[in-house]
């Protein structure tokens, strides 16, 4: 129910109706239930909402924290709770997927045909010699058959590695040598803004870097001319036409906690982290989350405009959806191609009742005025949500009233690739306030503590951390379990705290206000970029002897990227230079992490150790005082 007592700031109440529709009416209540017995409670969330071959010994184990242990003992595969299971009833005949493509052409899959196109691409695996427990990476564009292709890999017990579209050679190749994939699975090139991204060029180049891959397998999607390798590489097409692509291939029964998929995601320093979720756990969590956050019912479209590449997708466009029996629609290209509606009109088009988003694409179509969302009918809508980033109060009344007509909901969904799923979020029950992702999901402890761990005062900047495990968390870094510790879990070791790695502020209402990330972590447009992962694709190329990277704040995109380098002896600074260098890292890492200016420096700012003061340079930047200097080298 509504909150009776006043609360301080800009307050949205939820509408009765609103609240009366929704699967959850008292967070207070279910909150507290959860929070009081979290095994109890999630136990019993599990035990009625999936299919299980065998059930659980234990809901969680934590004997051996922090590499906690969900429905240990439990066998069961997402894909028999995201397809196999709908086969017996009604929803089989149902829409899954509504799938537009930039050019305009469509297609529709209903659940069955799904189950088909995903069991005959998992029997062609298996035939391929993909075994239970190998890596797959996926390096696609936004079609279909990436999610068939990832579903495909979940039936079989193999663990998939997506690569986000958007990435480029370096980037692939280090992805794909850090998983150690046999298997490569893209597409022949993507639809954007008109144009085509040459991904298979993009992979040949990467696999000739890459010492694992020994096949390729290339669907075909714009029909341009690609070089495939004799004996190394496959059509798509040609391996789904054969016998061995059998639409009734069985799905290999799996430990609830034997890994589902790794993402790979930028941190403090160093190469990106390979997160490992795992297939009951990450089942239980995204759908229950999309379920009460999304007040999912089967009357619904639901459209996750992000990427299947992030976890966005992975976790809503993927896998809870489909676990809900619900209808996805998913669109290949550009939001603004051909023109700034392009989206609006996908709304009226499909009759999209609940729309999740990112700020920085708000704010894009934002700049383009109300004429063009009010040239469609938007009328279908009831739910809206946004995540990637805080979003500033501007977008988020723009949003509200323009898309939303002033009686959708915003559901500012906080979260991260490690946490699975919606972390701190509001329910529809829950009063807004823009720009805040309001409370913790039930059952999840967040708190915002200083140095020591203690609590902050209201609306005092502090640590974000989370004091309990859940069901959605990663389980470890793949390959590398000391360095899950070290960066999780060391920080709040005595307590015993996860560390997201982000500041926060309290209200006096006990609303979270997520500031932004206390490391070497640059959001840009959403997207999450490790400092050392751009300054060494600088430092690739032969005029850069050091670089250093910061990010700067940017009206549309969040942050934009400044770089500094330190040329080799025998380069000058110049223009022509500055733009050879920008184009050199979209090559090696991809066009998201083009820094926006490069300047030239003869030094760096660093500690004694060595290690770049980039909060110096950014304070530069900023205009703001430098702060403490004691440990700087000169
Ligand atoms: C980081 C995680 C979770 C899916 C997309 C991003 C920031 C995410 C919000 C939000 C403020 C947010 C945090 C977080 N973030 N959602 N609603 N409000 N900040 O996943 O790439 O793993 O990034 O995104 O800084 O730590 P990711």
């Amino acid at each position: 129910m509504a909150d009776e007592k006043k609360m301080v700031g800009e307050v949205y109440y939820p509408a009765p109706e609103v609240v009366a529709h929704a699967h959850i009416r008292d967070y207070e209540k279910v909150h507290a239930d959860a929070s009081a017995d979290l095994a109890k409670f999630w136990g019993k969330v599990a035990a009625e909402n999936y299919e299980w071959f065998q059930p659980w010994e234990q809901t969680l184990d934590d004997d051996n924290a922090p590499f906690y242990k969900w429905f240990k003992g439990a066998k069961v595969n997402i894909v028999h709770n995201a397809l196999d299971r709908h086969m017996r009833t009604a929803v089989r005949n149902k829409a899954a997927l509504i799938f537009e493509g930039e050019p305009g052409d469509t297609k529709v899959y209903t659940y069955q045909q799904l189950h088909y196109q995903v069991s005959k691409f998992a029997s062609v695996l298996r035939a391929m010699g993909v075994q239970k427990g190998d890596r797959v990476t996926i390096y696609m564009g936004r079609i279909p058959e990436l999610i068939i292709a990832m579903l495909a890999c979940a039936k079989i017990g193999a663990i998939h590695s997506v690569v986000y579209g958007g990435f480029s050679t370096e980037a692939l190749h280090e992805r794909i040598d850090d998983s150690q994939s046999k298997v490569l699975i893209t597409c022949d090139g993507a639809w954007l803004r008109g144009t085509i991204i040459e991904l298979k060029k993009i992979a040949n180049e990467a696999v000739d870097r890459s010492g694992t891959i020994q096949s390729v397998i290339c669907v075909k999607r714009t029909g341009m001319d690609v070089e495939m390798v004799q004996g190394r590489d496959y059509w798509y097409h040609d391996l789904m036409a054969l016998p061995i692509a059998d639409p009734t291939a069985p799905t290999q029964v799996m430990d609830a906690e034997d890994p589902l998929f790794i993402l790979y995601t930028s941190g403090t320093t160093g190469k990106p982290k390979a997160i490992l979720h795992t297939h009951g756990g990450y089942m239980v969590w995204t759908s229950t989350t999309l379920k009460w956050v999304f007040d999912i019912k089967p009357e619904d479209v639901w459209w996750c405009a992000a990427d299947p590449g992030w976890i966005t997708g992975h976790s809503y466009i993927v896998y809870a959806p489909l676990i809900l029996g619900a209808t996805s629609v998913m669109y290949e290209g550009a939001p603004t191609y051909p023109y700034p509606d392009r989206w609006w009109s996908l709304i009226a088009k499909y009759g999209v009742t609940i729309l999740y988003t990112a700020p920085t694409a708000i704010r894009g179509l934002m700049r383009f005025g109300e004429s063009w969302p009010n040239k469609h009918d938007l009328s279908t809508l009831r739910l809206l949500g946004s995540v990637g980033e805080p979003i500033n109060p501007e977008a988020w009344r723009w949003y509200h009233r323009v898309i939303g007509k002033e009686k959708c909901p915003i559901m500012d969904t906080w979260w991260q690739t490690e946490t699975g799923g919606f972390m701190i979020t509001p329910l529809p029950c829950v009063p807004l306030k823009p720009g805040s992702a309001t409370r913790a999901f039930p059952g999840v402890d967040i708190d915002v503590v200083d140095e020591d761990g203690h609590p902050v005062a209201a609306n005092e900047e502090g640590f974000l951390v989370i004091k309990s495990p859940w069901p959605g968390m990663l389980r470890t870094i793949f390959g590398d379990p000391d360095r899950y510790v070290q960066q999780y879990w060391s920080r709040f070791a005595e307590q015993g705290w996860y560390l997201p790695g982000d500041s926060a502020k309290k209200d006096e209402d006990g609303y979270i206000w997520v500031i932004g990330r206390i490391d070497d972590v640059i959001k840009v447009s959403g997207y999450r970029l490790g400092t050392a992962e751009i300054e060494s694709a600088l430092v690739s190329h032969s005029a850069v002897a050091e670089a250093a990277v910061i990010g700067v704040p940017d009206e549309l995109r969040g942050n934009i990227i400044k770089a500094y380098c330190i040329l080799r002896q025998g380069w000058e600074g110049s223009e022509k230079l500055e733009h050879m260098l920008k184009d050199h890292v979209a090559h090696e890492m991809g066009p998201i992490a083009k820094p926006s200016t490069i300047e030239f420096v003869d030094n760096l700012p660093k500690t004694r150790s060595g290690k770049i003061m980039r909060r110096i340079l950014k304070a530069r930047v900023m205009g703001q005082d430098v702060g403490d200097l004691s440990t700087l080298a000169d």
